[in-house]
């Protein structure tokens, strides 16, 4: 085998990490068949998930990586359902970027579900499962010393950079990017796109037809969850 795994470091959600033997620098990124919604208030999960996850996360960051992003993403190891990342502090912050309205933004403004924007629309929400992950602006993400308001002015200049390459990205495989949620990590004095890009943290829908293929499909009950993160991936591997 290329890389051992090493020491159990933090399971979240959808995800185990563990460290990496000889390679201090890394850690081994698992992913769970599980799926959660509401602050897993409500649990799931389907066979083959993790691996789906996984193939449409190493399209996606092999993807920005060729385009020059800054990402943690080292190489995927499909045999063991995990990905070598770049080890990083996760910044406590949630950058959403919404192309259409949907979910959370659409329902508290009073928008209809669908709804276009002019221009891509960037939130922040403070990554705290005690609280709910609540929306905040940038002066309460400096209040609560999540970010520094350089780091801030950084995170939103690359998710709108993300933006701009995964809506075409996504556009080639005959998908709407309507919204996604983006986490970065200090390394080394640096930032870098971490975490995941999966149907899990965006939303997707076809273009044509509108049909939504992402997790509000398991948030809403809509049934076809397995389906539709297995049609993304089967259309990101022809493109
Ligand atoms: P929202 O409409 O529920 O605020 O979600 C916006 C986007 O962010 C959507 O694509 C799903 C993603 N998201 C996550 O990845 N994790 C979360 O905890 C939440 C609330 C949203
Ligand atoms: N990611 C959150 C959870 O797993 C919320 C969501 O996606 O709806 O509970």
């Amino acid at each position: 085998m290329k890389y051992q795994k090493g020491d159990f470091l933090y399971e979240g959600k959808a995800k185990k990490i563990y460290s990496v033997k000889g390679h201090p620098q890394w850690v081994w990124m698992e992913f769970k068949d599980d799926l959660t919604a509401f602050n897993a208030k409500k649990r799931g999960a389907f066979e083959g998930k993790g691996r789906l996850n996984l193939l449409i996360a190493n399209k996606v960051f092999e993807f920005l990586k060729q385009e020059g992003v800054k990402v943690h993403w080292v190489e995927a190891l499909l045999d063991e359902t995990a990905a070598i990342c770049q080890k990083v502090d996760i910044i406590p912050l949630e950058v959403v970027v919404r192309n259409w309205l949907a979910g959370s933004t659409a329902k508290r403004l009073g928008f209809k579900e669908g709804t276009v924007l002019e221009e891509p629309l960037v939130e922040l929400y403070y990554k705290k499962d005690e609280l709910d992950d609540p929306f905040i602006n940038e002066d309460q993400a400096l209040l609560l010393g999540a970010a520094t308001r350089e780091e801030i002015g950084e995170l939103k200049k690359q998710a709108l950079k993300v933006n701009q390459l995964l809506l075409s990205f996504f556009q080639k495989a005959c998908l709407q990017l309507v919204d996604f949620k983006l986490e970065f990590g200090r390394s080394s004095a640096s930032l870098m796109l971490a975490d995941e890009i999966t149907p899990d943290s965006c939303r997707l829908w076809d273009i044509k037809t509108k049909e939504r293929l992402d997790k509000d499909r398991f948030r809403r009950d809509w049934g076809r969850v397995k389906e539709s993160y297995a049609e993304i991936w089967s259309r990101l591997e022809s493109i």
